[in-house]
């Protein structure tokens, strides 16, 4: 049987020079290796209890949602600056080259509620630790964070240091 690494088409760079891009589209356009994905996450939060998925526009909501679905609980999405149309909360974060902003709506999560955070991808955790901050300002705790791919080198995990993070896929180096 493949792996569920053996899915993941890696590009040499792309979008720029010396970066190796890890895509997601090989894995979700095959039907075992989608499959596979989400077993394989939701194993890695089996022994988990939580109150509420969260997962980020646009990546994160692939992954969030069959997790929400499987364990019968319900999906709050985070969506880019600008989307969401009632109340929100916002947090602002770092990229490579400016920032960014996300949001929330305020009635989204209850305050001591427990949230598992869904994503496609940890690379430098500045999304995850803006998502983080977010549902923690919401009252919610945040009781693991599962992607399918960590790229280990840009040192994501370190961001999110006290927090439980699990990933189905760890590549060395960016
Ligand atoms: C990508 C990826 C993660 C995030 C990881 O999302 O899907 O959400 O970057 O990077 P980080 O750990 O360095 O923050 P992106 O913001 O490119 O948007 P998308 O999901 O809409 O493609
Ligand atoms: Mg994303």
């Amino acid at each position: 049987m493949k792996k569920l690494e053996e899915y993941v088409r890696c590009i040499p760079d792309f979008p720029e020079e010396g970066v190796m891009f890890r895509d997601v589209t090989s894995v979700l356009q095959d039907a075992d290796g989608l499959h596979l994905a989400i077993d394989t996450m939701q194993e890695l939060i089996d022994d988990l209890e939580f109150d509420v998925v969260v997962g980020p526009e646009s990546r994160g909501f692939i992954f969030g949602t069959p997790i929400a679905y499987n364990n019968h609980k319900p999906f709050v999405l985070i969506r880019k600056k600008g989307k969401l149309p009632c109340e929100t909360a916002s947090m602002e974060y770092d990229l490579e080259y400016g920032t960014a902003v996300i949001e929330i709506h305020k009635d989204a999560i209850r305050p001591g509620q427990k949230i598992l955070i869904v994503d496609d991808l940890i690379a430098t955790g500045g999304t995850t630790e803006a998502m983080i901050r977010l549902v923690e300002q919401l009252g919610g705790e945040v009781v693991g964070v599962v992607v399918l791919m960590e790229l280990a080198g840009l040192k994501g995990r370190e961001k999110l240091a006290g927090y439980r993070l699990e990933s189905a896929i760890c590549f060395e180096g960016k």
